[in-house]
């Protein structure tokens, strides 16, 4: 991970990037870093604001030998990796909120963005896209998103070498990622309901059909969010709005 290293100081989004390189056919580990994007992309095609060398904007270009289906299993490990590096590195206990978000003090730190291209059940390649909001001020933050969004540098009163922090996130990854693909998705699972937000407690839970209390115990092999309802049964949740 990270032998090839492609840095530019403002693209649109370091994920169209990775995207083209790894449909000429990228190696394994390459990962496309930006000081600034200008089309920052976000999940559900909300935009991701990326300013200037305020926080890291990175994408991963991975070419595991797994199954599609499997993919999910990547953005939790990203998750968890990131949440290592912040709590080891940076001394504040984030917390991930499912599916893949980075909170810290309950507000939205960093956010995973995860696009896969498969063929015939095998994975082509992954595009794993990592946003650390990590040296913003409050006022670098646009007035409608500083109830919800904060940094890393808000939270800890500190500014963060973002260099440095691209270099712990990426050795991590690769303990991480070696770790797994030698020995399986347990110890993710571990860690991630180490850092799940609200793990063990009752929230509201909305989809189509209904609306009801339900307790978070953790995660699912598949990406899914495990819940146990009234009766003892331990349910998979696999999209919901969930009234954190
Ligand atoms: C989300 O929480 O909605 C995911 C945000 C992902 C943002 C990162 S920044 C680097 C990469 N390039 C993008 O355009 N998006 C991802």
């Amino acid at each position: 991970i990270g032998k090839k290293i492609i840095h530019r100081e403002q693209v649109d989004s370091t994920q169209i990037i990775a995207n083209q390189l790894a449909r000429e056919g990228a190696e394994h580990g390459t990962i496309v870093i930006a000081d600034e994007q200008t089309a920052g992309k976000g999940r559900m095609s909300r935009p991701w604001h990326s300013a200037k060398g305020k926080g890291i904007w990175m994408s991963i270009v991975l070419r595991p030998n797994m199954m599609p289906q499997h993919a999910p299993q990547l953005t939790l490990l990203t998750a968890t990796v990131l949440a290592e590096c912040i709590d080891h590195y940076m001394g504040v206990r984030p917390s991930i909120k499912w599916p893949n978000d980075i909170f810290i003090h309950g507000k939205k730190t960093a956010g995973i963005l995860t696009e896969m291209q498969a063929e015939q059940d095998r994975i082509q390649y992954v595009v794993l896209g990592i946003g650390i909001n990590v040296n913003q001020d409050e006022h670098d933050i646009p007035p409608e998103l500083r109830s919800i969004a904060t940094s890393v540098k808000q939270e800890t009163n500190q500014e963060w070498d973002l260099r440095e922090s691209i270099q712990h996130i990426l050795s991590g990854f690769e303990v991480s990622y070696e770790h797994y693909m030698a020995n399986g998705f347990a110890h993710i699972k571990q860690t991630w309901e180490k850092y799940g937000y609200r793990i063990g407690e009752t929230v509201t839970v909305e989809t189509l059909q209904r609306t009801w209390q339900t307790v978070i115990v953790g995660i699912a092999e598949d990406g899914a969010l495990l819940i146990k309802e009234e009766d003892g049964n331990v349910d998979k949740l696999y999209s919901a709005e969930i009234q954190w």
